[in-house]
């Protein structure tokens, strides 16, 4: 009864499948002209809505090594899209005779999710919006585990848009799973969004502290820096480092820069005085021995002078992409040997039942695919009740909830809002919302 295995989320694989993914991507690295049986006689669908040179091309590029072929739709301005055909019409052709796996890029958060829905074969998430962007995680983790020989316990610095930066939001979910600590250097007004942090803390466990960012110079001169780590909070007491509450951050083993996504900037956003990272700035004490990473295309933010450093990775990172995607395309193609290991849970999804699409996110698909995209939730804490839409993953502000069928609504940390079973849960946004519904509003807690 089980569909295909996606890939949409980093969160879609356990940390031992991530290791073994590594372990395969090291072995084809140096088997690059060698694997071509593997996927003999299986077919790649590239879907880019976006534009892109590295993913399309380094998964291209990984599926021929593997043996397989592909086909483009590299534009999809080029294609029915632009005669109004929705991104699910899209999906349940190119997946059926055309292609055994999908590779999706599109503007709209949670699209690769949908995707999933409507497609006979695996998706493979190349980018949704500022969302997420798991197969770059995939190689930024693997060249950290190749420079540096693990990921638990790294000092990783994050720099630039961490706002849009979907290889920001999934990157930081990773490592925080993997035991790293993040350093969030970001350009003013593009900082880690509220709802990455949150559930930072909430999934994962993650304590975010004010952190003194001086040993890093002009790298941090004109930020507020923030220090995440997964460690537990009694064991940070061990640190003598820390000072006036803040965390001093004295040693980096990795400084992952980013360019401003200006293509999903909104009216108030800027990127001017952007970060500019070159030799001098990388001269200190404290980045000595910090490896220089970004997704690429970089604009200003990294001098090309810096490319002659032995710290700046950049072109091997993009270079590891092709690797590590042959051993994803194996993987979920089931033609690898993968040890048994449980996957990550994935909770059970709901259709909303009543009133308007409650995702806070505009840039979500179900807003942007209104018919295809019904608003959906997964359930994320039973008590007090807490819910993500099922697309995005981004939290539904939940004033009051209730349940089909019965008269009352209550406040998500009520006592009775602990007995409604997740497939009968409704939400209001106001009283005034519940009672038009014809439900009355409980005081009980
Ligand atoms: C990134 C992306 O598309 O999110 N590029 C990539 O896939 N290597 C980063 C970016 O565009 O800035």
């Amino acid at each position: 009864m089980s569909g295909p295995r996606h890939l949409v989320s980093i969160d879609d694989l356990s940390l031992a499948e991530i290791t073994q993914l590594f372990e395969h991507a090291r072995h084809f690295s140096e088997n690059l002209r060698d694997s071509a049986e593997i996927c003999r006689g299986l077919i790649a669908a590239s879907v880019f809505y976006e534009p892109s040179t590295r993913t399309r091309l380094s998964f291209e590029s990984a599926m021929l090594r593997l043996g397989g072929g592909v086909v483009t739709a590299a534009d999809m301005n080029a294609s029915s899209a632009s005669k109004g055909e929705s991104l699910a019409d899209t999906v349940r052709v190119v997946s059926g005779a055309y292609a055994d796996i999908l590779v999706l890029r599109h503007p709209s958060e949670g699209a690769a999710r949908l995707a999933a829905r409507y497609s006979n074969v695996p998706v493979i998430n190349a980018g949704d919006g500022s969302h997420e962007h798991p197969t770059q995680t995939l190689c930024d983790l693997y060249t950290l585990w190749i420079e540096k020989g693990r990921l638990e316990g790294l000092d990783v610095v994050l720099s630039g848009d961490l706002r849009y930066s979907r290889t920001i939001h999934s990157f930081v979910y990773a490592l925080a799973r993997f035991g790293a600590n993040l350093v969030c250097v970001p350009h003013q007004g593009l900082e880690l969004p509220d709802y990455v942090v949150k559930r930072l803390r909430e999934e994962y466990g993650a304590e975010p502290q004010a952190a003194d960012a001086s040993r890093l110079g002009d790298l941090a001169s004109s930020s507020d820096a923030m220090y995440i780590t997964p460690t537990k909070p009694h064991q940070l007491s061990l640190y003598t480092e820390a000072q006036r509450g803040l965390r001093l951050v004295d040693h980096v083993d990795a400084v992952y820069m980013t360019r401003p996504q200006t293509e999903r900037f909104g009216e108030s956003d800027s990127a001017s005085n952007y970060i500019h990272l070159d030799t001098d700035i990388m001269s200190g004490e404290a980045l000595r021995e910090a490896v220089v990473m970004h997704p690429l295309p970089r604009r200003d933010e990294i001098s090309p002078e810096f490319d002659a450093d032995p710290r700046s990775i950049y072109f091997k990172q993009a270079a590891r992409g092709v690797p590590i995607r042959m051993a994803i395309l194996g993987m979920l193609l089931g033609r690898l040997d993968f040890e048994h290991s449980p996957r990550p849970h994935l909770e059970a999804t709901y259709p909303v039942k009543l009133g308007a699409n409650p995702c806070p996110n505009m840039g979500c698909v179900s807003h942007t695919e209104i018919r295809q995209a019904p608003a959906a939730y997964r359930i994320v804490s039973r008590f007090p009740v807490r819910a993500v839409c099922a697309y995005c993953s981004r939290e539904l502000n939940l004033t009051l909830v209730g349940s089909v069928g019965t008269p009352e609504a209550f406040r998500p940390d009520a006592s009775k809002a602990r007995r409604i079973e997740p497939s009968e849960l409704v939400f209001f946004r106001d009283s005034a919302e519940a009672i038009s519904a014809g439900f009355t509003v409980g005081s009980g807690t």
